[in-house]
Parts: C-alpha cells; sequence; structure tokens
C-alpha cells in the first residue's frame, strides 16, 4: 500500500514539476515586446501606452469583434506589418516582421537559414497566446 502511495504521489509530483517547466514562447514573447503597449492583460494599458497617450486596442475583444472568430489570418498580418506598412504607409505599432527578420540573422551565422520561416515562427507562437487570451 505504502509503495502505491508513493508511487503515486511521485507520479503527482513528476506531472506538476513538468508542468510547470513547460516552455510559453507565445507568452514569453508577449511578456517581452508587447506587454509595454499592450498591458500584461492585452487591454491596451501597458506603460508606454500611457506614457506617450497612445491609443492601444484591446486585443482580447478580437474575437468577440469579429462575430466570435479569431481572425487569424488578419491578426498575423497586423503583427508582421511589413505588407500593411506597404499599402497604408506609416502606423505606430512596431513592424515585426521586419523586426524579427533582422533578429533570426545572429542566431543562425554559422548556419544556412530561412529567416521567414524565422518570423513565422515567432508570430504562429503569438498568435496561439493571443488566441487563449480571448475573452469568451
Ligand atoms: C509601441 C507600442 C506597441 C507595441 C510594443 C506593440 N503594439 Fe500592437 N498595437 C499598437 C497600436 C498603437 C495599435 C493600434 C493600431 C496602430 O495604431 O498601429 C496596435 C494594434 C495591434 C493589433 C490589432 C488589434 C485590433 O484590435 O485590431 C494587434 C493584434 C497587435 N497590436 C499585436 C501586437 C503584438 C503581438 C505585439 C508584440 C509583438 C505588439 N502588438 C506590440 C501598439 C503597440
Amino acid at each position: 500500500m505504502l509503495k502505491i502511495c508513493v508511487s503515486v504521489l511521485m507520479l503527482l509530483f513528476g506531472m506538476t514539476a513538468f508542468g510547470a517547466g513547460k516552455l510559453d514562447i507565445g507568452k514569453i514573447e508577449y511578456e517581452q515586446s508587447c506587454a509595454n503597449c499592450h498591458g500584461m492583460d492585452g487591454k491596451g494599458k501597458g506603460s508606454i501606452a500611457q506614457t506617450f497617450q497612445l491609443s492601444v486596442p484591446d486585443i482580447t475583444t478580437m474575437a468577440k469583434r469579429n462575430g466570435g472568430v479569431f481572425p487569424v489570418s488578419r491578426v498575423y498580418d497586423l503583427i508582421d506589418g511589413r505588407e500593411e506598412v506597404k499599402a497604408h504607409g506609416t502606423r505606430e505599432m512596431p513592424i515585426w516582421g521586419k523586426y524579427y527578420s533582422l533578429g533570426a540573422a545572429p542566431r543562425y551565422d554559422d548556419y544556412p537559414y530561412n529567416p521567414e520561416a524565422a518570423v513565422r515562427g515567432r508570430i504562429l507562437a503569438l498568435i496561439d497566446y493571443l488566441y487563449r487570451l480571448q475573452q469568451k
């Protein structure tokens, strides 16, 4: 009996330890690059937004405002920003596609790489996190 209890406890401990160590790349990226404008909770009250009085939208209501469907492709293009800026001129949001593309080079300095794949990976991780921030 004791053996069983100990094994169950070890299993539970193992599971929580595994859960705690799980990397949430989208969340880390959001907190590093976006939260200072969009706020930790996504509601648009980050410190830079308040200091410079930027009008930053609440990104937790993107699905709600789109008939309950999270607009993945539009959000992707908004974050990337390179095509949008070509089409409409300037915007207040940084152009993350350009930033991530330039940022990929030092990571792969001795290895052939595709900067577009690096950009896509980072934006998709962010989209996964933004999806989880949506209000139901
Ligand atoms: C310098 C401040 C700033 C930072 C940093 C920033 N944003 Fe934004 N974001 C804005 C502003 C301002 C808008 C409103 C559109 C505009 O003016 O460009 C916006 C709009 C958006 C939108 C569209 C929201 C909607 O409701 O249509 C998304 C999605 C978004 N940002 C995601 C991000 C992500 C993801 C990051 C981090 C990688 C980020 N933003 C970093 C300022 C910022």
